[in-house]
């Protein structure tokens, strides 16, 4: 990390990484800098860059789809909160992956994903990334015996680690996948959507690359959808900024700066969606319509002592299976008032949904198939009371 940043807490980095007073004016808070292209100083004379904007890797601004200062600035921050080397914003969390995919794999590889990967995830595999000579296989990526027996003798180029996984809420060990993926000579790319840097940092555990659907936690506001890859080793970041640039994946200014100032109360926010999640689990598991609960902070979770051991909290996402089937499933997502039936999660308000229809209708009948009767939440931060009694009554 760059000296400037060593300094600092995870939340004095939040709100300063990156985020100097602008150089012109003083402003206190990054300008959105909504604007294509730059004035030269003659033919290839660049300005700004390192010297007078954020990003010590932008060597001055020619283009945006190359390079943009408010970009730069979330950019640098997410670095910072990863412990990264290099980061780079994307219009997406797919984008993000796609352009990790590209960039490492080749026609020939084989990649290790979870068995219960996040169903956009699967279905880049599944469908885009077969059909150009990538293979992939399944495994349960919270057994780090059977990621082990699967990576023997595959050749496997990457594993897809996913911690806790969308939307089951199983645990990885990343420093012992990160052994292994070392020993046999594979990256190791982890999704921290779920945790987010405050809760978790998979490259301090030793993971090359992280992912981030910077839809959710980090933006946290449920306004803007956005993507980040941060890595430990430069030389892959500038490979990364080659292909970003080369196939034009990049988040517009008006995107970062609006996730970046989500960013600046990431830590407050997910102390209280994980307060709030803990007491939702807590309920959840004593309630009679309720056949199971999948949280990992539950001493039960069989991911409980793993995540303690590489999380800070446990997270604001609690999953778990209607006792009455799939119907009453779908009648519980209808009746919530506070709990918004809606995709997505992260943001403060609450949301409720039935991945089998919704979020992961893409893996249906594949092998990453998930129960009818299952209901996800994204538990927000209001106060938990009201939500404690919103899921009681539509429970019934
Ligand atoms: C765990 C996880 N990874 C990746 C993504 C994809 O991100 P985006 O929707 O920003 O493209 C999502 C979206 O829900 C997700 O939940």
């Amino acid at each position: 990390m760059d000296s400037t940043y060593a300094m600092g807490g995870f939340d004095t980095l939040a709100i300063h990484a990156g985020q100097e007073p602008d150089p012109l004016t003083g402003a206190v808070v990054p300008p959105i800098y909504q604007v294509s292209t730059y004035a030269q100083d003659g033919v290839g004379g660049l300005r700004g860059g390192a010297a007078t904007g954020p990003g010590r890797w932008i060597a001055g601004y020619e283009y945006s789809r190359t390079a943009n200062p408010t970009r730069g600035a979330l950019e640098e921050c997410l670095a910072a909160l990863e412990g990264g080397a290099r980061a780079l914003a994307f219009a997406s969390g797919m984008a993000a992956e796609d352009c990790l995919l590209r960039t490492v794999l080749r026609p020939g590889d084989h990649v290790l994903i979870p068995h219960d990967a996040y169903g956009g995830t699967y279905r880049l595999f599944d469908k885009i990334f077969t059909a150009w000579g990538v293979t992939y296989q399944p495994v349960p990526v919270s057994d780090t015996a059977a990621v082990r027996a699967a990576l023997a003798g595959s050749g496997a180029a990457l594993i897809w680690v996913e911690t806790p996984t969308n939307p089951l809420l199983s645990i990885a060990d990343i420093g012992a996948l990160a052994e292994l993926a070392r020993s046999a000579g594979a990256l190791l790319a982890v999704d921290n959507t779920f945790a987010s840097p405050y809760l978790q940092q998979p490259l301090a555990l030793g993971a090359d690359v992280v992912m981030h659907s910077t839809t959710k936690y980090l933006g946290g506001h449920s306004d803007v959808v956005g993507g980040a890859l941060v890595v430990a080793d430069a030389e892959l970041g500038e490979r990364l900024a080659f292909s970003q640039n080369a196939t034009g994946s990049a988040g517009g200014p008006f995107d970062a700066w609006l996730t970046l100032r989500g960013i600046r109360t990431l830590g407050v926010r997910m102390d209280r969606h994980c307060a709030n999640g803990a007491r939702v689990a807590d309920m959840l598991g004593s309630h009679p319509r309720v056949a199971g609960v999948y949280y990992p902070g539950l001493a039960a979770h069989p991911g409980h002592e793993v995540a303690a051991k590489q999380m800070r909290g446990f997270g604001g996402i609690v999953s778990f299976r209607h006792a009455d089937g799939e119907q009453a499933a779908l009648r519980t997502c209808g009746r919530t008032r506070l709990f918004t039936l809606g995709e997505s999660l992260g943001g403060v308000e609450s949301l409720i949904e039935h991945p089998g229809r919704m979020t992961h209708a893409s893996v249906a009948g594949s092998p990453l198939e998930v129960p009818a009767d299952l209901i996800r939440l994204s538990v927000g931060i209001e106060s938990c009371d009201d939500l404690i009694e919103d899921l009681r009554a539509a429970l019934g």
